[in-house]
C-alpha cells in the first residue's frame, strides 16, 4: 500500500500521498491542498519545497553526495571530460566513441559568434561587470536565430539551438575578456578541445598563433567546469526553470540564469572570495579579527565561501576541488600571499564552535576563486567561468522542465498589506 500522510486543517482530517524518490527522499504531494483545504504552505526561501522531480541530479547534503545520472562527481571528476559529462547531462547517458566524437564535431561546426555581436560591445560602459555582459550578449545571441524562440519547434531544432549554445558560449566568454582589455578577439581553433579551445581564445593572442594552452591549467580548468556543471535546483537552476515555464525561449532562460548566478550568496561568491582575502590583507592580515566580523550579527559581514544552503557536513565538490588546488598551486610555483590568508581562514573556520555547530565549512567557491586567481583570471571573471560550467545544467534542467510539460511556475502568498480602505482624494490627504 502507498504511504500517505493525514493532515488535520480546521478539524478536517485530508490524506495526502507520500512520494519517494529513487534514492529513498520523501515528499509529501501537496499538489490538491488548496483545493481539498483551502489552504497553501508558506515556505519562505523553498528550504522545504520540492519544485519537480528531476532524473539528473542526486545531491544528500548530510552525506555529502553528488551524484549526476547516477554516476558520482568523485568519478566524473577523475575520469571524464567537461563535455562528457555535459553530454551525460543534456542526454542522459555518457556517450559512446561514437556519440561523443559526433557531439564534438556538432559543437566544432558553431563555435563562431556572429561578428554583429562584437558591436555591442561599444555600447558597454568602460568596467561592465563582465556577468552583466555575459548575461546580456546570451540574450542577445538568441535574436540571431529568430526561430529558435519557439520553444514548440522539433526536437531536432531545439538540439541545434543547444549545440550552438555550448559552443558559442565559451567564444563569448572569451571575447568579454579580449574586449575588456581592449585586445582583438581571437577566433576559435578547432583543432584544439573545449577547454584548450576557450584558454587559447582567452589567453592567446592574434599576435601569437603558436600559443599552447598549458596542460596543467586545461586539466584543472576542466575539472573546476566538471563540478560546477550542474547542483539540481539551486537559485539559478530554478531560475532557468521558472522562466523556461512561461516558455520563453532558451536563450533567454539561460540568460536569466546567469543573473541569478551572478549575486553573491550563489556564484558571484568565488569574486567575493578573493576580494575577501584581499581586504583582509590590505587590513593587516588580521585573521581572527574578521572570523570575529563574521559571528557578530550586528555586523553584516560574512565569510565568503563558508557554508551551504543544502550540503550540511561538507561539500564533495569542495573536497575534489582542494586537492585540484593543491595541485595547481604546486605545479605553477605560486606563492601568492593571500593563499596563506586563505589557508589560517579555512583552518580558523573550522575549529571555531561558531562554525563548527553552524555546520559552515569552506565550499567550492572558497577553492575556486584561488584556482582561478593562480590561473590568471580577473577576480570579477570568475562567475563567468562559473557559468560556462553550469551551462550544461540549464539546459538539462530546461529540457526537462519542457519535456514534462511542467506548468508556469507561479508561487503564492499570505498577504500581509492593508485590508480594503476607500480611496482619499489628495485634497483630503495628511
Ligand atoms: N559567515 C558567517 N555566518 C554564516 C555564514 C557565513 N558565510 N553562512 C551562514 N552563517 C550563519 C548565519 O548567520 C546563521 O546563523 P544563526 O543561525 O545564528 O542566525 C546560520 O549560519 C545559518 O545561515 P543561513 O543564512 O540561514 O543559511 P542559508 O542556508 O540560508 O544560507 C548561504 C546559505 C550559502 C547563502 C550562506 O551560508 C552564505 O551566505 N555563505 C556565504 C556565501 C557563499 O559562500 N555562497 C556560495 C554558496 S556555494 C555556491 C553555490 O552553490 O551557489
Amino acid at each position: 500500500m502507498s504511504e500517505t500522510v493525514k493532515l488535520i486543517v480546521e478539524g478536517q482530517e485530508y490524506e495526502f500521498p507520500v512520494i519517494t524518490g529513487t534514492e529513498g527522499e520523501k515528499a509529501i504531494d501537496i499538489s490538491k491542498l488548496r483545493d481539498l483545504t483551502g489552504h497553501i504552505t508558506l515556505d519562505i526561501g523553498f528550504k522545504n519545497t520540492g519544485s519537480t522531480k528531476s532524473a539528473i541530479t542526486f545531491l544528500d547534503g548530510e552525506e555529502g553526495i553528488l551524484h549526476h545520472r547516477g554516476y558520482s562527481i568523485e568519478d566524473l571528476a577523475e575520469h571524464a571530460s567537461f563535455l562528457e559529462v555535459s553530454y551525460l547531462l543534456l542526454y542522459g547517458k555518457l556517450p559512446n566513441a561514437t556519440e561523443y566524437a559526433e557531439f564534438q564535431s556538432a559543437i566544432r561546426e558553431h563555435t563562431l559568434a556572429n561578428e554583429g555581436l562584437e558591436a555591442m560591445f561599444k555600447a558597454f560602459p568602460t568596467g561592465s561587470h563582465p556577468m552583466g555582459q555575459l548575461s546580456s550578449m546570451v540574450a542577445a545571441l538568441g535574436l540571431y536565430y529568430p526561430k529558435a524562440l519557439n520553444p514548440h519547434r522539433s526536437e531536432e531544432a531545439i538540439n541545434r539551438t543547444i549545440i550552438r549554445l555550448m559552443a558559442k558560449m565559451p567564444t563569448i566568454c572569451a571575447m568579454i575578456y579580449k574586449k575588456r582589455n581592449g585586445h582583438p578577439t581571437v577566433y576559435p581553433k578547432n583543432s584544439l578541445d573545449y577547454v584548450a579551445n576557450y584558454l587559447n581564445m582567452t589567453f592567446g593572442q592574434v599576435t601569437m598563433p603558436e600559443y599552447e594552452p598549458d596542460p596543467v591549467l586545461v586539466s584543472a580548468m576542466n575539472k573546476l567546469l566538471i563540478l560546477h556543471a550542474d547542483h539540481e535546483q539551486n537559485c539559478s537552476a530554478s531560475t532557468v526553470r521558472v522562466v523556461g515555464s512561461s516558455q520563453s525561449n532558451l536563450y533567454s532562460s539561460i540568460s536569466a540564469g546567469i543573473s541569478a548566478l551572478w549575486g553573491p550568496l550563489h556564484g558571484g561568491a568565488n569574486q567575493e572570495v578573493l576580494e575577501m582575502l584581499e581586504q583582509i590583507q590590505n587590513d593587516g592580515g588580521d585573521v581572527q579579527k574578521w572570523i570575529n566580523k563574521a559571528k557578530d550579527k550586528n555586523d553584516p559581514f560574512r565569510l565568503m565561501g563558508f557554508g551551504h544552503r543544502v550540503y550540511k557536513n561538507f561539500d564533495p565538490r569542495a573536497k575534489i576541488i582542494k586537492k585540484a588546488c593543491d595541485d595547481v598551486l604546486a605545479k605553477l610555483g605560486v606563492n601568492d600571499p593571500v593563499l596563506e590568508i586563505a589557508k589560517q581562514l579555512e583552518e580558523a573556520a573550522l575549529t571555531d564552535p561558531y562554525f563548527v555547530e553552524r555546520k559552515l565549512f569552506p565550499n567550492v567557491d572558497f577553492y575556486s576563486g584561488i584556482i582561478y586567481r593562480a590561473m590568471g583570471f580577473p577576480t570579477d571573471f570568475f562567475t563567468v567561468l562559473f557559468s560556462m560550467g553550469r551551462l550544461p545544467g540549464w539546459i538539462s534542467q530546461w529540457q526537462e522542465m519542457r519535456k514534462e510539460k511542467q506548468p508556469i511556475a507561479r508561487p503564492r502568498q499570505i498577504y500581509t498589506g492593508e485590508t480594503p480602505r476607500a480611496y482619499v482624494h489628495m485634497k483630503d490627504r495628511d
